[in-house]
């Protein structure tokens, strides 16, 4: 079975895949992930050519030029979980060694970002993400689960908050390393990518047709794992 969860930033998608995952007993695909994986490699990639971290106009300029060629190393990314782990723990691999624990920080979110809205990344991805649906029963979470990369998708849904709500979950996640003070620049970066996420040309975050619409922004996590149990029929 495939379950598909779509929405903006820090709408708490994570959170309710993970909790899914474990209570259906199936595996939590976070697609954002695979993202944050390409945008890691890629940075390292320009700060050896630079000899220093890249500033984000210049990350930005060097990706819009990427094409399929410069994008094999996609390829050496493994997605896959702990073999004594329940499904909602995924690990990332790059050329077989485990990077997830660096692919939380929010250095990454607007690096993520930007290279979502290349068309080769996205291709290149495209793959990856089917064929661990082939292996497994999922709950998948991202910006384009149920309209491009599952459109045939069980059951679909749209998360979504008030951006203030969303604000203040991404400055209280630890994962995401030093936590940020200034909630004016969260809600400015968070309106950033969620734009960027709209406009894009391709696989922009839309509600899927036949999504059910959730908005957690009064509701706690489990309240909002009840609704989508509901919605499911569980
Ligand atoms: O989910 P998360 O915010 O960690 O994803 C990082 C970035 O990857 C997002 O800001 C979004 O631009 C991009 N993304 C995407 N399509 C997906 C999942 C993530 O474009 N299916």
């Amino acid at each position: 079975m495939i379950i598909t969860i779509d929405g903006p930033v820090a709408s708490g998608k994570s959170s309710v895949a993970r909790a899914l995952a474990r209570e259906l007993k199936s595996y939590y695909l976070y697609t954002g992930l695979l993202y944050r994986a390409v945008a890691h490699v890629l940075l390292d990639r320009l700060k050896k050519e630079k000899t220093r971290r890249p500033f984000l106009p210049e990350f930005q300029e060097y990706v819009e030029e990427l094409g399929p060629d410069q994008l094999e190393f996609v390829s050496d990314l493994c997605y896959d979980y702990g073999k004594d782990d329940d499904g909602d723990r995924p690990y990332l691999f790059y050329l077989g060694e485990e990077i997830t624990h660096d692919l939380y920080s929010s250095e990454l979110d607007q690096p993520a970002s930007i290279v979502s809205a290349n068309k080769h990344v996205r291709d290149a991805l495209l793959d990856l993400q089917r064929d661990v649906a082939k292996r497994y029963d999922i709950v998948a979470d991202g910006r384009d689960c149920g309209t491009v990369i599952f459109p045939q998708a069980e059951h679909k849904f749209y998360l979504t908050a008030s951006p203030e709500v969303r604000a203040q979950r991404l400055m209280l996640d630890e994962k995401r390393g030093p936590l940020q003070k200034d909630i004016e620049k969260v809600e400015a970066e968070l309106e950033q990518r969620d734009k960027r996420d709209r406009e894009r040309s391709v696989a922009p975050l839309t509600i899927p047709e036949d999504a059910t619409i959730i908005d957690n922004s009064e509701l706690t996590l489990q309240e909002t794992v009840n609704r989508f149990l509901r919605a499911i029929g569980s």
